[in-house]
Parts: structure tokens; sequence; C-alpha cells
């Protein structure tokens, strides 16, 4: 088999073009998020991890700039000029192509509970049966009023089973029209070439789209093989099309993630107030207390204890961390760092192995060395501190002069008095010391000793 034709034999179709109005968002909705990551990632991801080595995103004019700006260059893209409907979308998605595909699998950009083994399980129906023109993923109906009905052709069979005559969509249906057990979670595989010969002659529907969906009836029609494969748990159904939507799938991602963590290992004291998103990861022993959101791309490492009351985003702790009633942003922890509670890291700080920050410790653009205490009520902005430094309560850097940002030096052992001023630039030397309420405008050598404002250096104790 060629590369050529093995790339060509396993392609993805993201249908992201529609107008996503009922989500009342200048956002497009394929990047709204839930769990952390972008709805149309979750597609995309699952479409990669099934194995297509080709990926087009079908976009409209007003979000592929943005949806491209998300995803890069690991998909392809085709845009819909305006959305007339699906099967338009997915006709634009095979123009993007350069030959026609052995297989295409389809799906929205706004499912992201489909799981992998589903799609899995759809893809190797499909493959299992090569006369089939339209395999579709469907689920038991608990949660799709909007969603499209499967129609079996023989009605008294039971309702997943025999051979599908047609996919009826909520908008087409009576008013009081008995719901079907079965629905359409919009993800199919179909025959490439004759989805190809096939795809522009969908009619149009009564409410004036393309429904890709008519494949399925067009099919059966025909007398060719379109199944509808039930492989999909009900909730993999549930769609994002309002933002009531959005919140009910964001519970079950995070319950799933949640369930994830526990199974490998973390301890989720309780998941109902624990929020974990996608991308983080946790090392087994690890407990999460109550009220703690872990958010972006964070790690956390092996046996820490996180929260109550935390919010850790982009950021990296290492093993053994407690991290009570805290807030870390963007921000590097070493192992058996113990933060809070109340105390904030900003972007870029760097606290080292066995660090202390107490109460009320706001930490920016510093790096705070292996063993060093910061108790209480302290600010360390543009900040280099040594190993085993003592801050006092109170001390700041007084780092921004009003037009520019300054940086504070601190050597290694150095104790700092408490309601230090350090008025950067300024440094204090390994084993300086500042007395308590000291402004410090003048670098303290090695092992001076300065008091007073400003801090004036004391004779050294041989002298005395
Ligand atoms: C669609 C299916 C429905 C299925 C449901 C599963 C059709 C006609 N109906 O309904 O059977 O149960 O998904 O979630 O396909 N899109 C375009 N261009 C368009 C229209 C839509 O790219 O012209 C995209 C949308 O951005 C979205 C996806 O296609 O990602 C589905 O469109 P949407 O309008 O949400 O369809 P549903 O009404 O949810
Ligand atoms: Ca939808």
């Amino acid at each position: 088999m060629s590369a050529t034709h093995t790339r060509i034999d396993s392609v993805g179709i993201v249908l992201a073009a529609g107008h996503g109005s009922r989500m009342r968002s200048k956002i497009p909705k394929p990047l709204h998020k839930a769990a952390g990551k972008e709805l149309i990632g979750y597609s995309v991801d699952l479409l990669a991890e099934c194995g297509m080595q080709t990926i087009v995103v079908v976009a409209s004019p007003g979000n592929i700039d943005a949806i491209s700006a998300a995803l890069g260059d690991r998909v392809n893209y085709a845009v819909q000029p305006t959305p007339e409907g699906t099967a338009e979308a997915v006709s634009r998605g095979l123009q993007a192509l350069d030959s026609v595909p052995g297989t295409v699998t389809v799906m929205a950009a706004d499912t992201p509970l489909v799981r992998n083994k589903s799609m899995r399980m759809l893809i190797d129906e499909h493959c299992s049966r090569p006369g089939c023109r339209m395999s579709i993923l469907t689920a038991p109906d608990a949660f799709g009023p909007d969603l499209g009905h499967i129609k079996r052709a023989d009605a008294s069979d039971s309702n997943t089973v025999g051979p599908i005559s047609a996919i009826v969509e909520a908008r087409d249906r009576h008013a009081n029209s008995v719901g079907p057990a079965e629905v359409n979670t919009g993800v199919y595989c179909f025959d490439g070439p004759w989805l190809t010969q096939h795809i522009n002659e969908v009619p149009k529907s009564p409410s004036g789209e393309y429904y890709l969906t008519a494949l399925a009836s067009m099919a059966a029609n025909n007398g060719q093989e379109a199944v509808a494969a039930p492989f999909a748990c009900a909730d993999e159904a549930m769609g994002v099309n309002d933002r009531q939507q959005l919140s009910a799938v964001e519970a079950v991602l995070r319950d799933r993630v949640n369930c994830r963590w526990m199974l490998d290992g973390v301890t989720i004291v309780d998941p109902a107030t624990t929020y974990i998103d996608a991308a983080v990861t946790i090392g087994p022993d690890t407990v999460i207390q109550p009220n703690t959101m872990l958010g972006g791309r964070t790690t956390v490492g092996a046996d820490c204890e996180i929260g109550p009351n935390s919010v850790v985003r982009d950021s990296e702790i290492g093993d053994r961390c407690h991290i009570m009633a805290s807030v870390i942003e963007g921000s590097l922890v070493h192992e058996d760092v113990g933060i809070g509670p109340y105390s904030h890291l900003r972007p870029q700080a760097v606290i080292e192995s066995g660090v202390h920050l107490g109460n009320y410790v706001e930490v920016k653009n510093s790096r705070v060395g292996s063993g060093t205490a910061a108790g209480h009520f302290c600010y360390l902005g543009d900040a280099d501190i040594g190993a085993d430094v003592n801050i006092g309560a109170g001390t700041i850097t007084c780092n921004y002069d009003g037009v520019d940002k300054h940086r504070t030096v601190v050597g290694d052992r150095a104790f700092i008095g408490s309601d230090t001023m350090l008025v950067a630039p300024v440094s204090v030397g390994p084993q300086g010391l500042t007395g308590a309420g000291s402004v410090v405008t003048k670098d303290v050598p090695p092992g001076g000793r300065v008091v007073g404002v400003p801090a004036r250096l004391l004779p050294s104790n041989d002298e005395e």
C-alpha cells in the first residue's frame, strides 16, 4: 500500500461551519470550552486517536481564522461559504481532498462526549461490511429532543435491530410524534466513492437545509446498505447547541475526568466540588480536597494534598506538596513545598524544594530558593531569593518605580527582618541581615547588617 493510499484511506471530516446561533455568543461555538478544552478539540483528537491521518475541518468564513488559530496545521481546512446544511458542509470537506478516499468518517464539532471505544466500534463495524455505504453511530434516546431519530425499516422489530430506513430530524417531526428509543449521534462512516457520488444529490429539506442524514433514506430507497450501529451510550449523543447543553456536557466530562483520576489512585474527597480540566495530570496518592480547581496544562505530582479551596492553573507541582486555600498560576513548584492558606503565585514563580510560603504571600516572576521560608504577609516580585533565607512578616519587594520594574536579589541564608522594604534594584548578599522595619535602598554586602530608614550598614561584629 503506497503512503498516499494509506493517507487518503482514513479521512475524517469535522463539521464546524454552522451558525451556532443558539449559543448567543461572539465566540464561535466550536471554540467554547468544556473541561478547559475547546469543543472542536474533542472531535479532532478523537478522529486522530482513531487513526485518521487526514482531518478536514469545515469552517465558516466567519470562524475559520479563530478555529485555525486554535488548531493550527494539525488539520486541513475547507470553507463552507453559507451554512446550507450538514450535507453541503460535507461536500465542501470532500472538495478539499485531492482524491476520493476509501472511507470517510464524519462528525460534528459540537459532540465532545463521543467515546473513543464507540468510534472504534463504528469504524470496525463499517469496515467489516464491504458493501455498506453508511454506518451511523446511534445511542439510546435520553437527552435528545433536538436530535435526529433513527427509523428502522421494520417497525415491529425491537428498536435497535434491522435495517435503517431514515433519520428524522427534530424540526421535521410532528409535535405529537412519539420519540423512538434511538438517536443519531452525528458520527458516521461512509464509503468514500459512494458519498462523493451522492452527496450533491441530497434534496433540500422542508426547513431549507441539505441534511447529511437524508443519505440514510437515500441509501435505503436504492436498496443499498446503511446501518445504524447502536454502540454509543446515551450521554455520547449529547450535543452542544446552547449554553444549557454546554453545562450539561461539562458536567459529564468533569465526572469522567474525576473517575479516571480516582481509578488511577488519586483521592478526590468531594467530586461534586472538584474541577479538573481535561489536560491535567495527577500523581498517585495525591488527595484533592473540596472546592478545588486544577486547570489548563497543570501537572500535580504524587503524594500531594491540594485544597480545600485552591485553584491551580497552568502550573507544575512536584511531589509531596501541600497547597491550602491558595491560587497558583503559571508557576513551577518543586517537591515538598507548603503553600497557604491564602497565598498567590502569579506567572513565572519558581518555588524550589522544601520552601514554606504561609499566609498571604504573593510571588510573581521570582525564584524562591530551596528551604526558604516566608511565613506571613509578603510580596516577592521580580526577585531572586536564594536558599535557606528567612523572609520576615510584612517583607515587600518595591519592584516598581512608577515607570519600570526592577529586580531584587537576596543571597543564600540571608535574614530579612520583619517589615523590610527592599527598594529595587537592590541586593542583599549571602548571610546578609536587615533589621525589622528597614527600608533597603543600597546593596547589602555579604554578611552585612543594615537597619533603619533608609537602611544603614552597621559596623561588622569584628569592629564592635
Ligand atoms: C445534527 C444531525 C442530527 C444529529 C445531531 C447530533 C443533521 C441534519 N442533523 O443535528 O441528526 O442527531 O446533529 O448532534 O445533520 N454545520 C455545518 N454547516 C451547516 C450546518 C451545520 O458545518 O450548514 C455543522 C455545525 O457547525 C455543527 C454540525 O454541523 O458542528 C451539526 O450541526 P447542527 O446544526 O448542530 O445540527 P443538529 O441540529 O445538532
Ligand atoms: Ca448540534
